[in-house]
């Protein structure tokens, strides 16, 4: 079919307004100019229709012609995607930038899935089944962690004619056919398209009852995540951002990471792409990349693409949610996406909002953030997969109250605010635990008491206490002296550096440290806690907090964060041991001088 033709009558950067395509869709993807640089529609009028191009649009001129597609903006979806690394609109960078060099040619066609490779089928249904759109019809070993569910695609229901056997096929050879209820026959690929811009369809949505472990202590701690939930982490220039969003890509114990790079700087992403090729995936012990999806569309490339970014993001890992695998999706800056909204948003002339942006930025996030969850998808057998949303949030000066951090607040369910004050103090993660929070504790408590400890929610609730109250005694500290403090609250002080510097401090640098087994970060905040309590008593007897800081567990209790990942347990039982017996030593001293009545 003849597609529909126009032509440009004006350019202002990334938007191109055109003329006489008549027909054409909203978010329909066009090709504009000689050069074919890929488009997407935004508005349509009468005769006149925007278009928001994808491209560096440069050179190009009114007269040129503009080419209608027929396709909405879509993604390739199926075996191939784990371990690609792709620009905002799904075409793999390796392939562009072999097609034409470092500085990427424009108007390239590359699609997001090899059509040549072949992947090994092996099929879970019959001749004769009924099927129905996510039925899965079989199984594609994709790589040393992931094992791809082909499923029926959406729109196709009926009975199956034809399955191929076992075998070696590439993404588009018919591998099973249905016959629908009217007897027309549907040809199925491993491959299937899916548009972006709405959501992938489930059946519902499912409690969110599972933390999304990071191995870093202070979120699994004191601000957990969800499988499934939401989470913004917003902070001023270096505090972290970039740090920790790496960090959850590298260890939180998701089956699929997408990763997005959103108007961030290239070194990042280059610096994540030579090393996360080495790093291995904790619970598998198999290369990251064996679970990893990277999406790049770095400050030097075009800003409508950054926008579309984003949706292409979240639509790969919807394709892995409906699999029934749990996803976890970390974008690079929201502000920079949202940044885009704003210039594009300003040049169709749209009415601006706080700070320029447009009035739809709220609505805009939200519909970002609602893909997250955790659902039983589409087709038979209940099948629960999560997509789990972390989004930075760069604020300009570190100021909160600016409207893209504001409006993220008002969605998200846990909000990990980094602290300038204590990135200044080399204090990582900066994560401020007193303004910090997650909703999610209730969800979790379940899980946390069977999987850890039923002492866990009073641990983090006395943690926190301590926290809360040290902040107070700093203040008093600052107006009188810290001489003017009764030895129960310097026992306070004392507990909480132990928290802060001990428990809280994670260096992403450090070999060991900067993962931690949720089992390993249960046992070391039990040991400070308990420390604290015993201390506490000693000094209700009126032993002084000096004679305590001499104990040389203390030293232990500073290095227990470098136990090893699979040995941590021994290690913490010593430290436990030793910790009782040098207590115990005290009460016994305590009890010989009369301080202390023994029991009966
Ligand atoms: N958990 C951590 N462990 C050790 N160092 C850290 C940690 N978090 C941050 N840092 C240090 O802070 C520096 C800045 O962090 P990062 O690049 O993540 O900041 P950012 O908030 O992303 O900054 P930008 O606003 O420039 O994007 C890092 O290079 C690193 O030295
Ligand atoms: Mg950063």
């Amino acid at each position: 079919m003849a597609h529909e033709t126009g032509q440009i009558e004006s350019i202002s950067g990334p938007v191109v307004k055109a003329r006489g395509l008549h027909g054409v869709r909203m978010y329909e993807v066009v090709r504009v100019g000689h050069e074919q640089l890929i488009g997407e529609v935004i508005e349509v009028g009468d005769d006149i229709c925007t278009v928001q191009c994808y491209e560096e649009t440069s050179g190009l001129s009114p007269g040129e012609p503009v080419v209608a597609t027929g396709d909405a903006l879509s993604v390739e979806l199926g075996p191939g995607l784990i371990g690609s690394i792709y620009d905002g609109i799904q075409r793999p960078l390796p392939e562009l930038k072999e097609m034409s060099g470092d500085f990427i040619s424009r108007g390239l066609t590359v699609e997001g899935l090899d059509k040549e490779k072949k992947w090994t089928f092996i099929p879970s249904v019959n001749k004769g089944e009924m099927v129905e759109p996510g039925s899965v019809i079989g199984e594609v070993p994709e790589t040393g962690i992931i094992t791809s569910k082909i499923m029926i695609p959406l729109g196709i229901k009926g009975e199956i004619t034809e399955i191929v056997s076992k075998g070696d096929y590439t993404v588009v050879e018919t591998i099973c056919k249905v016959k629908d209820d009217h007897g027309d026959i549907h040809e199925v690929m491993m491959m299937q398209k899916t548009a972006v811009r709405k959501g992938r369809p489930f059946k519902e949505r499912v409690p969110m009852n599972t933390p999304l472990i990071t191995g870093q202590r202070v979120i699994d701690t004191f601000m957990p995540q969800a499988k499934g939930g939401t989470g913004a982490i917003p902070g001023g220039f270096g505090t972290g951002k970039t740090v920790t969003l790496h960090q959850f890509a590298k260890w939180a114990d998701a089956q699929v990471v997408v990763y997005v790079g959103c108007g961030e700087r290239g070194n990042e992403m280059t610096e994540a792409l030579e090393e996360w090729p080495s790093l291995k995936d904790p619970q598998s012990g198999r290369p990251l990349m064996e679970r990893t999806v990277l999406i790049a569309n770095t400050s030097n490339m075009p800003v409508a693409a950054r926008e579309a970014s984003i949706y292409v993001a979240v639509t790969l890992a919807e394709y892995f949610r409906d699999q029934g695998l749990d996803v976890a999706l970390m974008a690079d800056s929201t502000s920079r996406w949202a940044e885009a909204l704003r210039e594009i948003s300003g040049r169709l002339g749209q009415l601006p909002s706080e700070e320029g942006y447009p009035a739809y930025l709220g609505s805009r996030l939200a519909q970002f953030y609602e893909r997250g969850g955790r659902v039983k998808a589409l087709g038979g057998k209940d099948r629960i997969g999560s997509i789990t949303l972390c989004g930075a949030v760069s604020p300009p000066g570190g100021d909160f109250s600016e409207p893209v951090t504001q409006a993220t607040l008002r969605i998200v369910k846990v909000f990990w605010a980094l602290d300038k004050d204590l990135a200044a103090r080399r204090f990582f993660p900066a994560i401020n635990t007193l303004t910090s929070y997650s909703l999610y504790h209730n969800n979790l408590e379940k899980w946390h008491r069977e999987h850890l400890g039923t002492d866990w929610p009073d641990l983090v609730t006395e943690a926190m206490a301590i926290l809360q109250k040290d902040q107070e005694l700093r203040e008093i500290v600052q107006l009188v002296g810290p001489d003017a403090l009764p030895e129960s609250e310097r026992a306070i002080l004392e507990a909480a550096r132990m928290i802060k510097e001990d428990f809280l401090t994670q260096s992403a640098l450090h070999e060991i440290d900067t993962f931690c087994p949720i089992g390993k970060t249960y046992r070391m905040l039990r040991t400070i806690i308990r420390f604290t309590r015993k201390m506490t008593r000693a000094v209700k007897l009126g032993v002084n907090v000096r004679r305590i800081l001499e104990f040389s567990v203390l030293d232990n209790i500073a290095r227990m964060k470098i136990a090893p990942w699979d040995s941590y347990e021994s290690t913490m039982d010593k430290i436990e041991t030793k910790m009782e017996r040098e207590f115990q030593a005290l009460f016994n001293e305590l009890t010989e001088a009369g301080f202390i009545t023994p029991e009966i």
